[in-house]
This record gives C-alpha cells, sequence and structure tokens, in this order.
C-alpha cells in the first residue's frame, strides 16, 4: 500500500510518501523561511502562493525518488487543518485533484495528529497508551493517547503556545525568524545561575500551561540591563529556556503521576530542542519510563507525518468524498477513533 501525504498548512511545503511494507520511502521539503524572515513572521498570503508553486514540483520529485507513477498510489493524504486558511486549501485542492486525477481516495489529516503519531516513524515506536507532549508554534497540549483518534485533553496552554514564546523572546532579543532555533543556539553560550525565569502555573494544581508572562519576564530583564552585549543576551536566552523546560518537566511529572502512564511522546517543532530532550528524559528516568521524539526533521513540519497519519486513517477504512476539506481551527479531541468516522 502507498500513501503520497501533502502538508501545506504553514510555512513549509511537504511531500512524502509511506509504502506500507517498507516505511518512507520519499520525503521532500521546502521550507519558505527565506520568504518570511525579512517580515519576522509568516505573512500568510506569501505563503499560499509559494505553496501553489511548490506542490506540484515536489510530488513528482517524490515519486521521482520512490520510483513510482501517480497512479500506482493507494490514497493521497494531506492536511486538512489546523493552520492557514490560504496555505491549507492550496494543497487540500492540488491532493483532492491528484486523487480524482489517479483514480484513488484522498484522506484529511488533522496536522496535530500527524505530529503526535510522527515518533511511531521511529524504531522502536511507542506502543498505545501513552502521554503525549505536543509543543508547535501553536500548540502546547498535554494529551492522554489510548489509540489513534482516542485522545484525551490533560491539559493546554492558556495563551501563548511554547513555540510562539520561544519566537517573540528570540524577537525581543534581535534575533531572526525562525525565532526557536536562534535562541536555542544563543543559550548555549549562555551562563546559568544568572537569571531566574519564573516557572509559570507550577505553583498551582492542574496540567494547563501559560507562557505568555515569561515573554514579557525577558522583555523587562533586557530593560534593567546596563550592557544589552552578546553574553547578556545568551544568559537571558539560557534563563529562558531553562524555565520553559523546567515548567514542562513539572508539568509531565505529574501528568504521569496522574494516568499511571510511563511513555512520554514528545512531537512538534519544539520537540527538537536539545535541551527539552534532555530533560524529559531525565524525568521519565525518574519513572522507569521512556520518552520518545520523532528525528529532528519530524519534529518541524513535513510530510511524512501527513503520510502516515494518513495511511493509518485510510487503512481503518477512512477516506473523504470529493469535498475538499480545509479547517483553519480544529480541535484534535474532535477527532474520532480510527475507523468510525
Ligand atoms: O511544528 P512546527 O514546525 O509548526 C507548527 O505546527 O507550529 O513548529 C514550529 C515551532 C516554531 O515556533 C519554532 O520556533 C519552534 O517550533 N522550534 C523550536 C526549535 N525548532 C523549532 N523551538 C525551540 N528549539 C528548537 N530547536
Ligand atoms: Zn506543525
Amino acid at each position: 500500500m502507498l500513501i503520497l501525504g501533502i502538508e501545506s498548512s504553514c510555512d513549509e511545503t511537504g511531500v512524502a510518501i509511506y509504502d506500507e511494507d517498507k516505511g518512507i520511502v520519499a520525503d521532500v521539503l521546502h521550507s519558505q523561511v527565506n520568504i518570511h524572515a525579512k517580515y519576522g513572521g509568516v505573512v500568510p498570503e506569501l505563503a499560499s502562493r509559494d505553496h501553489i508553486r511548490r506542490t506540484v514540483p515536489l510530488v513528482r520529485e517524490a515519486l521521482a525518488i520512490a520510483g513510482i507513477e501517480g497512479d500506482e498510489l493507494d490514497a493521497i493524504a494531506y492536511t486538512a487543518g489546523p493552520g492557514l486558511i490560504g496555505a491549507l486549501l492550496v494543497g487540500a485542492s492540488m491532493a483532492r485533484s491528484l486523487a480524482f486525477a489517479w483514480n484513488c481516495p484522498a484522506v484529511p489529516v488533522h496536522h496535530m495528529e500527524g505530529h503526535l503519531l510522527a515518533p511511531m516513524l521511529e524504531d522502536p515506536a511507542p506502543d498505545f497508551p501513552f502521554i503525549a507532549l505536543l509543543v508547535s508554534g501553536g500548540h502546547t497540549q498535554l494529551i492522554k493517547v489510548e489509540g489513534v483518534g482516542l485522545y484525551e485533553l490533560l491539559g493546554e496552554s492558556l495563551d501563548d503556545a511554547v513555540g510562539e514564546a520561544f519566537d517573540k523572546t528570540a524577537k525581543i532579543l534581535g534575533l531572526g525568524y525562525p525565532g526557536g532555533p536562534a535562541l536555542a543556539a544563543l543559550a548555549t553560550k549562555g551562563v546559568a545561575g544568572v537569571h531566574k525565569f519564573p516557572r509559570p502555573m507550577t505553583n498551582r494544581p492542574g496540567l494547563d500551561f501559560s507562557f505568555s508572562g515569561l515573554k514579557t519576564f525577558a522583555a523587562n530583564t533586557i530593560r534593567s540591563c546596563d550592557d544589552l552585549n552578546d553574553q547578556a543576551k545568551a544568559d537571558i536566552a539560557y534563563a529562558f529556556e531553562e524555565a520553559v523546560c523546567e515548567t514542562l518537566a513539572i508539568k509531565c511529572r505529574r501528568a504521569i503521576k496522574e494516568t499511571g502512564y510511563k511513555t512520554l511522546v514528545v512531537a512538534g517543532g519544539v520537540s527538537a530542542n536539545i535541551q527539552i530532550r534532555k530533560r524529559l528524559t531525565e524525568v521519565l528516568a525518574e519513572f522507569n519510563g521512556e520518552v520518545f521524539y520523532p528525528r529532528p526533521e519530524f519534529c518541524t513540519d513535513n510530510g511524512a507525518m501527513i503520510a502516515y497519519a494518513g495511511y493509518l486513517r485510510f487503512k481503518a477504512g477512512e477516506t473523504s468524498g470529493l469535498e475538499i476539506k480545509a479547517r483553519p481551527r480544529w480541535p484534535l479531541t474532535e477527532l474520532n477513533a480510527a475507523g468510525l468516522m
């Protein structure tokens, strides 16, 4: 069984092919970083226009890498949401049209389900049930996962997502877009103990998060800094990252105690962060548990996770009709168990 996956929810066009027997056999990506960098963030209209330019060439490239023709595909999966509506519509209409032309079904995929299931492309893969920590530019969620589509929200950010906090703090520090990786790189040069940032919402019960205060704390720290030289910036980046790591660690520890599950899956763009990986690996070791991450290139947006989530949904008998499905807002918990659409 061969499934093509198309991702276009934000600023990356990703196309991949999943082979039921061999796994991912093609995975190509075009990042729009250069287009948006000069604006300091994603410009939705420019994102949509670039997806239009990139999708068909990437599909051709993926087919060539896999050594197959389009009409050999069993289904075409595409990101139907959540994301930027214009960007989603490009991928969705291309996927639906290609499926029509090649006479195969189209499978709409939830972007965050793609992220959540991406660690299952690795070896070893996690077994259900597990706790998922989804940390991306738009989401910070702790989810109890019992199977594909069996998701119970344990907690989420009440304001900024972790990735958003990374990006905004990076911007205040004068780092380029995308800020997360730039801030993480700068933090490696920071000195421990110079600043102590708060660990938001950890002194009250529950599994919700709040990250917008960290950005404000960073702004205030910068303001009170007499000489904002490179070392001073690195120290702030270090303290910010440390606060994020510690906050996530505290909440994950709570989620493990609450559910009794000892498997943690961490996914989404921010799961590429090395310090977060390190800290959460330590937390799971406290419980003799195990933590699973996608390989770094499958942490941020990619076509492989969409092809794989689409494969699981298609195998369970799910396809859509001729409709082009795109939902900018789409809570993960609205999904049904695979096969019960
Ligand atoms: O999953 P993703 O590619 O797109 C969304 O679905 O949002 O996540 C992008 C987010 C951005 O906020 C980016 O700054 C952040 O992930 N990110 C990182 C790192 N790599 C990407 N944040 C911290 N450290 C990193 N190494
Ligand atoms: Zn994403």
